[in-house]
C-alpha cells in the first residue's frame, strides 16, 4: 500500500530524494504504541459523535489491536520501513487500511496529522516522564539504603570544595546529599507526567477545530486526560511537554553527572575511596593493567548531550508563529532522540551505582588530612568570645606553622590558641574528624543525629 496520505491535487510525483530527508520514520518508531492508543481514542470520538458506524468502529479496534500485536512482537518496524510513510503516523494508517480497507479509509476523518502528533507526543512524555520518576526514585531509596549502612559504620570522609580538602564529613552525609537530588529529579518528573494528564489535544484538527460532531472528551478520558484542550490553533503547535521532558531528563542528569564526576575520581588510586565491581568497569586494549569506571564517564558524557537536547528543542520552537510548522518534526527527533539515550544513561547510573564498594578504612583515615577541622577551631575561639576574624586569622597561623613543621594539628596548638585568646587553658575543640562531625550541631549538618533525622524525613516522603 501507498503510505502517502495526500497526492489528489498532485500532477507530479515526489522528489525521492527530498521525500527521503521528510522522513522522521526511524526517529519516531518509539511512538508507535502511543499512536495505537491515540488512534484508538480517535475512534471513540468518531463514533460516539455518531460519525463512525458501530461495525466499522469494531473492525478498526480490532485493526489497531492487531498493530499493537505487531508492535509488541517487533514486527511493525519493517512493515512500517517497507510502507515509505513519512512518520509512523503514516505508517500506522496505512497498516490499518491494509487490514481492513473499507473502514481504515475512515480512521483520519476529521483528525489531522498536526492532533494526532502532539496527543501522541503527550502520551510519550507522560509514559517517560513516569519511567524517568520511577528511576530516579529508586536511585534516591538506594542511596539512601546505603547512607543507613555507612551511618552505622560512620564512615567518614573528607567533604571537599573547589576539589581541596574542606571539612569532615560521614560518608552518609554525601549520600544522604545525593539521595536528596534524586528525590528532586523525580518530583519533577512525576510534574511532568502530571501535566501530561490535564488537556488532551485530540480533535484540534489541522489548526481550527473540524465541522465534525468529534465526541472530543470521550476520547480524552479515554486517554486519561482531565479535559480537553480549549484552543486548536494553540494546541497543535504547543510543545511544552515535550520541552518540560528533557528538562526533567536534564534535571535528574545533572546530580547523576556530579555524582559520577565524584565517583570516578574516588576509583582513581590517587584517591582509593572506592573501587568499581569488575561488572562495571572495562579494561584498555593496550594497558594491560587498566580498570575505568566507563560507565560513570558514560553518564558525565549523557548529561551534556541531554542539556544540548533541552537546548536544541527550546531552540527550535521559538520564533515560530502559532499552528503548526514542520521544524516541529525536528523537535519531536530531539525529544525522542535525547530521551531515549538520556533515560538509558539514568538507568545505567542506577546499574553502576549499585558497583561501587567503598572503602571505608582509607576514606575514614583520610577525613582529616588537610586541616579538615580547622574551622571547629575557629569556631570554637568565636564561642568564647574572641571575634570571627580574629579566630580565622589565629587558626589560620597555627595551620601555616604545622604544614611548615609537616604535621597535623595537635595538642600544642590548642594550647597555643587557647593562650592567644587570654582562655584560662587549651581551646577546647574537636581535633579528629570523627569528633569534629559529632560537634556539629545544625539541623541539616553532617552531625550524626542530623543525619539520622534527616534520612528518615527522606525516607518518609519518598514513601
Ligand atoms: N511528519 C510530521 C511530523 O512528524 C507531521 C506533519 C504533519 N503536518 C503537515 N502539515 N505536514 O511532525
Amino acid at each position: 500500500m501507498h503510505a502517502l496520505q495526500w497526492g489528489g491535487r498532485f500532477a507530479g510525483a515526489p522528489d525521492a530524494a527530498l521525500l527521503a530527508f521528510g522522513s522522521s520514520l526511524d526517529e519516531d518508531l518509539v511512538l508507535a504504541p502511543f499512536d495505537v492508543a491515540t488512534s484508538r481514542a480517535h475512534v471513540t470520538a468518531l463514533e460516539s459523535g455518531s460519525i463512525l458506524a458501530a461495525a466499522h468502529a469494531r473492525e478498526l479496534r480490532a485493526a489497531l489491536d492487531r498493530v499493537a500485536a505487531e508492535i509488541a512482537d517487533g514486527t511493525f518496524a519493517a512493515s512500517a520501513r517497507a510502507s515509505n510513510a513519512e512518520d509512523v503516523h503514516g505508517a500506522i494508517d496505512a497498516r490499518v487500511r491494509e487490514l481492513a480497507p473499507e473502514a481504515g479509509a475512515s480512521l483520519h476523518a476529521g483528525r489531522s496529522r498536526n492532533d494526532q502528533v502532539v496527543t501522541t507526543l503527550a502520551l510519550y512524555v507522560r509514559d517517560r516522564a513516569a519511567h524517568g520518576a520511577d528511576l530516579c526514585a529508586s536511585i534516591a531509596a538506594f542511596a539512601l539504603a546505603e547512607a543507613r549502612e555507612a551511618l552505622t559504620r560512620g564512615t567518614l570522609l573528607a567533604a571537599t570544595t573547589h576539589w581541596q580538602p574542606a571539612q569532615p564529613i560521614l560518608l552518609a552525609f554525601w549520600l544522604e546529599a545525593v539521595a536528596e537530588s534524586f528525590a528532586r529529579a523525580a518530583e519533577r518528573f512525576d510534574r511532568v507526567a502530571l501535566d501530561a494528564r490535564a488537556a488532551c489535544p485530540l480533535g484540534s484538527g489541522a489548526c481550527s477545530g473540524t465541522t465534525l460532531p468529534l465526541d472530543r472528551l470521550a476520547a480524552a478520558r479515554e486517554l486519561g486526560f482531565a479535559t480537553a484542550t480549549n484552543n486548536a490553533l494553540d494546541a497543535i503547535g504547543n510543545r511544552d511537554l515535550a520541552i518540560d521532558l528533557l528538562h526533567a531528563i536534564a534535571r535528574a542528569l545533572g546530580p547523576a553527572s556530579r555524582a559520577s564526576e565524584e565517583l570516578v575520581l574516588w576509583c582513581t588510586p590517587a584517591f582509593g575511596y572506592a573501587r568499581l565491581d569488575d561488572a562495571a568497569s572495562t579494561g584498555s586494549s593496550i594497558m594491560p593493567q587498566k580498570r575505568n569506571p566507563d560507565p560513570f564517564e558514560l553518564v558525565r558524557g549523557a548529561a551534556a548531550a541531554a542539556n544540548g537536547a533541552f537546548a536544541g528543542a527550546l531552540a527550535s520552537t521559538t520564533g515560530l508563529a502559532l499552528s503548526y510548522h514542520r521544524d516541529l518534526q525536528e523537535t519531536k527527533a530531539l525529544v525522542l532522540r535525547g530521551s531515549e539515550r538520556a533515560l538509558a544513561a539514568l538507568s545505567a547510573f542506577a546499574s553502576a551505582f549499585d558497583y561501587v564498594r567503598f572503602d571505608a578504612a582509607r576514606m575514614s583515615a583520610r577525613a582529616g588530612d588537610g586541616y579538615t577541622v580547622a574551622t571547629d577551631l575557629a569556631d570554637a575561639l568565636t564561642l568564647g568570645g574572641i571575634d570571627t576574624r580574629r579566630a580565622h586569622a589565629l587558626v589560620g597561623a597555627r595551620v601555616l606553622s604545622a604544614e611548615r613543621e609537616g604535621r597535623s594539628l595537635d595538642a600544642s596548638d590548642l594550647a597555643a590558641l587557647g593562650e592567644a585568646a587570654g582562655f584560662a587553658g587549651p581551646l577546647d575543640a574537636p581535633l579528629d574528624a570523627a569528633a569534629s562531625v559529632r560537634a556539629k550541631r545544625t539541623a541539616g549538618s553532617t552531625n550524626p543525629d542530623a543525619v539520622r533525622n534527616a534520612l528518615d524525613a527522606l525516607e518518609a516522603s519518598l514513601a
